[in-house]
């Protein structure tokens, strides 16, 4: 269905964020609402349009790096505010025009194709809300909409009314020509609404046809507790989506996924695991309060409470609690309580010990650990970097590891350890 334009509008300052970050740009399940907008804009069409004002700059450089195939204009915000504004002036390919609020990351394109479905001059999507609290009310007569009223604009009877605008409309060239530059800005907030096009076309006998949506898909991101709100929504979807391709989780609620997270085959995931930025995990059990980003697990059991940090590749491999990896590749390891692996390659059958530190930073550079096969590293050993421990090497606990080692040898730094007789109660009881 590419026979319709879309226009998405992002140039609203979200004052009700509350931060000095353009609202389009907060984000949910690690992307930025606009990124999800465009996203399923551009299933449906291939001249998309997004109207851009406050940080424009910054928003548009923020797509640009997933999208290199959409338009962006910017509003004339000093003299047309408001959602109207934003629509004026816009060349577009196709007749049929969508217009989406960039505020809405929880859109799907199969919900957007139902537009074009229905026969009529407007198509404006609305909810039926038990609590219409901060939207726009439509008055629905005959089932035809005649009027929005924005809630800033609402008398007390109109402000009772349950039937909201969700912001989705899909209007003909012709509508948006001729009645655009007839919107004023005689209203409370002083802005040119896009919403009042809507009592001009129904004076002139247009029709306009409600959508009924639901509030779930369709749910505008006004303040950081609906962000939170949105949040928990697309949460529940990941997660359900994941669990039907047969992932086990432990208490959903209480794991975190973003959007672009891989989990295949027999995966297990416990409560309060976080798992991030594209991490990817194949037939794992990621154990409880672990936290996984941008990283490849595979055959592998991760935790409880370990952290697995960018760019480690772990395959058949146990990492146990309070182990931290970071930028490492371990292939059939051992590492069963607290340490931190940095910058480092481990290959098969090698035994961490407890307290095992790479040094991989020395205040400027950092450096790499390379340990080979059937290494046994004993508890509490800090490994200095740049370094090379071949295979089958035993280093003793407690050693600091600042040469290579070479293949089949014992590394130990120790310094002899006395024991003085008596001593306990000539120190306490004297
Ligand atoms: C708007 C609707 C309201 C509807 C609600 C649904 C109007 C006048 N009101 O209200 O009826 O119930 O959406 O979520 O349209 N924007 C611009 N330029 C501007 C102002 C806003 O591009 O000058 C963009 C914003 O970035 C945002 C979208 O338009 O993405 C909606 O703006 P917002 O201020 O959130 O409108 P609402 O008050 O939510
Ligand atoms: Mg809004």
């Amino acid at each position: 269905m590419s026979n319709i334009s879309i226009i998405i509008l992002a140039a609203g300052k979200g004052s009700r964020m509350k931060s000095t970050k353009p609202k389009v740009l907060h984000k949910i399940s690690g992307y930025e609402m606009l990124y999800y907008s465009i996203k399923e804009a551009k299933k449906l069409s291939d001249d998309i349009t997004v109207v851009l004002y406050h940080q424009a700059q910054l928003v548009e450089l923020e797509m640009q790096k997933y999208y290199n195939d959409i338009k962006f204009v910017i509003q004339d915000h000093k003299n047309y505010p408001g959602t109207g504004g934003a629509v004026m002036n816009i060349d577009t390919k196709h007749d049929k025009v969508l217009v989406l609020n960039g505020d809405m990351p929880l859109i799907k394109s199969d919900e957007l194709k139902k537009f074009s479905l229905i026969d009529a001059d407007i198509v404006m999507s609305v909810i039926d809300m038990d609590d219409s609290c901060g939207y726009g009310r439509v008055v629905v007569e005959n089932g035809e909409v005649v009027k929005i009223v924005e809630e800033k604009d609402a008398s007390e009877s109109e402000k009772e009314i349950k039937t909201v605008n969700a912001g989705i409309y899909l209007y003909s060239n012709n509508i948006l020509q001729t009645y655009l530059p007839k919107l004023s800005n005689d209203n409370a907030q002083e802005e040119y609404y896009i919403t009042d096009i809507v009592e001009f076309a129904k004076n002139d006998n247009k029709k306009i046809a409600p959508l009924y949506v639901s509030e779930e898909n369709f749910k505008g991101v006004n303040s950081k507790y609906d962000l939170s709100v949105a949040e928990e929504i697309m949460q529940k979807r990941i997660k359900k989506e994941f669990m039907n391709a047969g992932v086990i989780m432990r208490l959903p609620d209480t794991i975190f996924i973003d959007s672009d997270v891989q989990i295949e085959g027999e995966s297990i995931i416990e409560n309060g695991v976080c798992l991030l930025n594209g991490a990817k995990i194949i037939n794992s059990h990621i154990k409880a309060n672990s936290v996984i980003e941008d990283s490849i697990i595979e055959n592998s059991s991760i935790g409880p409470i370990s952290r697995v940090r960018p760019k480690s590749v772990l395959i058949d491999t146990h990492i146990g609690n309070f182990v931290e990896i970071k930028k490492s590749t371990l292939k059939g390891v051992k590492a069963g309580h607290l340490s931190y692996l940095g910058d480092s390659e481990i290959d098969e059958g090698t035994n961490i010990g407890a307290g095992t530190i790479t040094c991989n930073y020395d205040g400027k550079n950092k450096y790499k650990t390379i340990i080979g096969k059937n290494v046994f590293i004993g508890s509490d050993t800090q490994i200095v970097a740049p370094v090379v421990i071949e295979d089958n090497v035993l280093i003793a606990a407690g050693t600091t590891v600042n040469q290579d080692v070479k293949k089949g040898s014992l590394a130990i730094s120790r310094t002899d350890m006395k024991t003085v007789e008596g001593f306990f109660d000539k120190f306490f009881k004297e």
